[in-house]
């Protein structure tokens, strides 16, 4: 059965999605919502550098529910659930399923319990389907380290470290993590919260807590710390010279007692010479897993969204998490 796609957000993320599922046979582009100036009114096919689509890109997600009717609203907008909850509960009350790239929505229950409810009333009543997801929060540092305790009889500890070279990630990534920056701007601007540093491990460890029954009694995230680099090096975005910030750091922890019991470790920097994302599992069996190269960030957060399309349409309504739906695989039509 064709699926109708709604996309909500055609920056770099949504872009690319749209051309994606272009491509696939089972899905079909239906609508397109955009603030940006330069996208309203054109063809999406225009704005994705692709052949007429016929579909044209609204600023208007009311006028467009109100004439269209699709399955699922794609959505890439935010990282921040307070920004995106009125675009998220417009789609919902139009009766449609949703899936996004939100990183505060992949595990919101912790961080914002109120919220959570709010979008799981408001979808179970209009019997429909809620999932934030992505590379990472929503696969790499969460749903991967979840099923890997499978064949666990049981785990006391669970690390996962994730590093990659930010120059071959997409603009706004490199803008976020503060590559290019001098270390006093950078740690301004993640004071003053003009840039988030990877919006994420907070909620992965919620999941991966709630998903393994570890009860904690606290989730700790250090602010993030510069990565300054030692030789020039150049990016898609911006030339980092000596002495500039290349990217950073991020360390979370779920703390039970003393214990820290889940760390998280994000290490991104433009020029980083070893790529890889690795698990390692405490328990009876002890499990190691490690990725050579890493997973692509941009890749597999595209992937991720497509994939767990007819995934969500077919799951139960309420908002979910990727610990809750069927798991993850790839749509090869
Ligand atoms: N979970 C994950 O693993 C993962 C991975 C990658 C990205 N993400 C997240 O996905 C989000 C999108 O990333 P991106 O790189 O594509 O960002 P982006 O290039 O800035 O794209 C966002 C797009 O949404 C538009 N937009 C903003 N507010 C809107 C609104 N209220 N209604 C309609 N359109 C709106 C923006 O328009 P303007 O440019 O005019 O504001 C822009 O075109 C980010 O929050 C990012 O952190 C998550």
């Amino acid at each position: 059965m064709e699926i109708r796609a709604i996309l909500f957000g055609i920056g770099v993320m949504g872009g690319e999605i749209a051309r994606i599922i272009s491509k696939k046979k089972r899905l079909k582009i239906v609508g397109a919502i955009d603030i940006a100036k330069d996208k309203v009114g054109k063809d999406l096919g225009e704005v994705l550098g692709l052949d007429k689509l016929g579909v044209l890109v609204t600023d208007d997600p009311d006028d467009l529910f109100s004439e269209v009717n699709g399955d699922i609203v794609v959505h890439a907008t935010s990282s921040s659930l307070r920004q995106v909850y009125p675009q998220i509960a417009r789609c919902v009350s139009a009766g449609m399923n949703v899936v996004s790239t939100c990183e505060e929505l992949s595990y919101p229950y912790r961080k914002y319990p109120e919220l959570a409810n709010e979008i799981d009333a408001l979808a179970k009543k209009n019997g429909v389907t809620v999932l934030g997801t992505g590379v990472n929060p929503g696969f790499l540092m969460d749903t991967l380290p979840i099923v890997l305790t499978g064949p666990c009889q049981a785990v006391s500890k669970i690390k996962v470290t994730r590093m990659m070279d930010a120059a071959k990630r997409r603009i706004p990534y490199q803008k976020k993590v503060g590559v290019g920056l001098a270390k006093e701007e950078f740690e301004r601007m993640i004071g003053e919260k003009i840039i988030t540093g990877h919006v994420g491990l907070f909620e992965s460890i919620a999941m991966i807590a709630e998903a393994v029954g570890f009860e904690l009694d606290v989730i700790k995230e250090l602010p993030p710390e510069p990565v300054i680099t030692a030789s020039e090096v150049k990016t898609p975005y911006t030339t980092v010279k000596p002495g500039q910030v290349a990217g950073l750091k991020s360390m979370a922890y779920g703390i039970r007692g003393e214990e820290k019991v889940i760390t998280l470790e994000f290490i991104s920097y433009a020029g980083a010479k070893e790529e890889y994302d690795a698990i390692s599992i405490e328990g009876i069996p002890n499990i190691r897993e490690r990725i050579e190269g890493g997973v692509h960030g941009d890749i597999g957060t595209v992937a991720m969204i497509v994939n767990s399309i007819p995934k969500v349409v077919d799951a139960k309504p309420g908002l979910v998490t990727m610990k809750d739906i069927a798991v993850p695989s790839v749509m090869s039509t």
